[in-house]
């Protein structure tokens, strides 16, 4: 059984596997190297060859213990027909959602959209060590409308105004493709699901059981009826934390950087942790790197943890720092 499985099924303490978000991504020159050759992001997580190839980067460069298919959350939105753009710094933009075109699609073609991810999870799959686990993942319903409704994520009046016609219907048939596209992904090899709820931090707390803990909890349960573990990471919750994982109990919780880490063992029981380290602090000097590491490292001693970040690699971080964070983790614990 892979180390990321042994903590999460398992509930080991004595092995504290290593990953990172966004592990695979501009950080690292041999990403940016084929980046640059291709200008439509959208269309390289299509590419199978391309999309399993950088998935593998990470791996060969620092022998983690688990790869995150290259792929984009933003992916299932294209998918239901929504034309998706990665415009230099804005951030992504998706068209307008045709509610009619959506509502209407068909699941065969929404999976033959997303074919060349399944492809390229085989493809990992095949050159990846027993050890090792290989994750999939989705957004949450939430975060994925917060992009597919183009919800202003900085105004407080237009977010608290997010309820749109039909919106019972639109999060019903999202939670529903998400469910096809993890099926479809462990069919094609992956073992664990990481559940992405990114802007969960922007629902008001008398939303959040509507459109954060009862949508995760849908999905979370269909994992756990496939037999597959699965980790959240309810973004920005704060406090919420506990209740969302008195209600969703999923194998794994990812820390967010501004949860304190004494404050999370001592409320987030019988679950997993994962990460919780600032991704701020990799731009920093080793020996505060490693101290910070240290610090969550130790706190979570004798509990199953799982060695990742708050949030994603910075493009900015340098890879020798992350290289040195992992043999620290590795020699030490
Ligand atoms: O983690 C990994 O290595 C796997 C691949 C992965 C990507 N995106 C690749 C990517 C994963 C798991 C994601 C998840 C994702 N995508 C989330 C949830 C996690 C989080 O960061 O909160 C969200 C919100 C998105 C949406 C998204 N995709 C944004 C906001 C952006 C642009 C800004 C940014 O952070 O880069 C992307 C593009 C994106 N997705 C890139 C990568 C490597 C950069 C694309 C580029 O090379 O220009």
């Amino acid at each position: 059984m892979s180390t990321l499985r042994r903590v999460l099924i398992n509930k080991e303490i004595d092995c504290k596997p290593v990953w990172f978000m966004r592990q695979a991504g501009r950080y690292l020159p041999e990403f940016r190297k084929i980046r640059s050759k291709n200008p439509d992001f959208i269309k390289l997580c299509l590419n199978s060859d391309l999309s399993s190839e950088i998935t593998l980067q990470p791996i060969k460069r620092y022998n983690l213990d688990s790869a995150i298919i290259f792929s984009d959350i933003l992916m299932i939105p294209y998918a239901l027909g929504q034309k998706v753009a990665f415009s230099n710094g804005m951030g992504p933009k998706l068209s307008k959602l045709n509610y009619e075109k959506f509502i209407d699609i068909k699941k065969e073609n929404f999976l033959n959209n997303l074919k060349p991810t399944y492809e390229a999870i085989s493809k990992v799959r095949k050159n990846l060590n027993k050890e090792k686990s290989l994750i999939a993942f989705t957004g949450a319903p939430w975060t994925l409308l917060v992009y597919m409704l183009s919800i202003d994520k900085t105004n407080k009046t237009t977010l608290s105004n997010f309820k749109v016609n039909n919106i019972e219907l639109i999060l019903e048939k999202i939670v529903e493709f998400i469910l096809y596209h993890i099926e479809s992904q462990v069919k094609a090899g992956a073992d664990v699901i990481q559940i992405f709820d990114s802007w969960a931090g922007l629902l008001p707390k008398k939303d959040l059981d509507e459109f954060c803990f009862q949508p995760n909890l849908k999905i979370v349960n269909f994992c756990k009826r496939k037999g597959i573990p699965v980790i959240c990471f309810p973004k920005g919750i704060k406090e919420s934390y506990l209740d969302f994982n008195k209600i969703i109990k999923p194998n794994g919780l990812n820390l967010d950087y501004e949860i304190d880490p004494n404050w999370a063992k001592e409320n987030l029981i019988g679950v997993s942790l994962q990460g919780g380290m600032d991704p701020k602090i990799l731009l920093e000097d080793e020996t505060k790197i490693i101290s910070n590491a240290k610090k969550y490292l130790d706190i979570f001693k004798n509990i199953p943890y799982i060695f990742n970040l708050g949030h994603g690699i910075l493009p900015s971080t340098d890879p020798i720092k992350v290289e040195k964070l992992i043999n620290f983790v590795r020699k030490n614990y």
